[in-house]
């Protein structure tokens, strides 16, 4: 840990930095699974879907900055590279066979499903450990998280 006035106490930092750190890997691994699917994907409302995953992808790129800064903010060093958190991401494997836009939706909501459900836990870990501004960080990646979910989901049939 970097030395630093920060007011939390180095023990919570580091617990904190540690859970940045995990759900970092899993943003990385995110932000490149919504452009396999942006580059594979193939059939009927392509056009909508193809354009949705970029916007998706900067919004989790973005998420993922802000939790990368928040580490170095506490005093850590981000492991950032792709190497890094292909190692350390939680979230399912993504299928480089998939073409068809239901087989890229159902891999996408286990995605965002995956990568909500991480950071929601979080939420709860952060407060606990005493520090809710990052807390606060991971509340705002599930609302993204949740509302990207609805979003690749609303392509799957009615009924
Ligand atoms: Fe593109």
């Amino acid at each position: 840990m970097h030395p630093t006035s920060h007011d939390l106490s180095k023990q919570v930092r580091q617990s904190v930095v540690g859970l940045l750190q995990d759900n970092l890997a899993d943003g990385i691994d995110l932000v490149y699974q919504v452009k396999q699917a942006h580059w594979t994907l193939r059939g009927p409302n392509f056009i909508g879907l193809h354009e949705l995953l970029d916007q998706l992808h900067e919004q989790v790129e973005d998420k993922v900055d802000l939790v990368a800064e928040r580490i170095s903010v506490l005093g850590g060093q981000a492991e950032g590279t792709v190497e890094a958190s292909a190692g350390r991401s939680r979230l399912p494997k993504y299928p480089l066979d998939a073409v068809a836009i239901e087989d890229h939706v159902a891999a996408l909501s286990k995605a965002f499903a995956a990568y909500a459900k991480n950071h929601r836990a979080a939420i709860d870990e952060a407060s606990e450990a005493g520090d809710e501004a990052t807390a606060d960080l991971f509340t705002e990646i599930v609302r993204m998280a949740d509302r990207a979910l609805w979003f690749i989901e609303a392509h799957k049939p009615v009924g």
